[in-house]
């Protein structure tokens, strides 16, 4: 049995070194992520993050735990976890870090509609993440 999470917070990077702040995220969760089987993706828009993680229940809670007390970002909004049958990414990817103010509107806007609608809109976050993701969709 599989398990997933996504959620999507609010950054609390500030503006000046953030490609690099970004890049430490990355190279921590790529090998964590591979060691711990789990696949998904993470956006970022330069005001917000969303991602979606899946694996092992017990490698999903440890990550959870990490990414919650996680002073880079605050207020994370679960939009949905729980068992899950099927994966739908096949690596995990950093999607998207807002080089163009242009798509990260377009996508922030989507993330509130998600956040305003709940549960209703995971598929609609799938998407997009799926849209901008690297490692494509399992
Ligand atoms: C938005 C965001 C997403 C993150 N995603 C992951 C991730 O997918 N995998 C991971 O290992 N760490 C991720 N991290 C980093 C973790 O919060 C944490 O710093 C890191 O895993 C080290 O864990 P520890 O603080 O429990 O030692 C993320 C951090 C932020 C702010």
């Amino acid at each position: 049995m599989l398990a997933r999470w996504a959620y999507i917070s609010t950054n609390r990077l500030k503006a000046a070194d953030i490609e690099e702040r970004i890049q430490q995220i990355v190279n921590v969760s790529v090998p964590r992520n591979r060691a711990l089987n789990v696949t998904g993706a993470l956006l970022f828009t330069g005001r917000r993050f969303a991602q979606y993680l899946e694996g092992e229940p017990s490698a999903i809670d440890e990550l959870r735990a990490s990414i919650l007390r996680d002073p880079r970002h605050e207020d994370v909004r679960t939009i949905a976890s729980g068992a899950y049958s099927h994966r739908f990414f096949v690596t995990w990817s950093l999607a998207y870090t807002g080089p163009s103010q242009f798509v990260a509107e377009i996508v922030d806007r989507s993330l509130n509609d998600t956040l305003e609608k709940g549960d209703v809109s995971i598929h609609a976050l799938v998407q997009i993440l799926s849209e901008f993701s690297i490692g494509g969709r399992g």
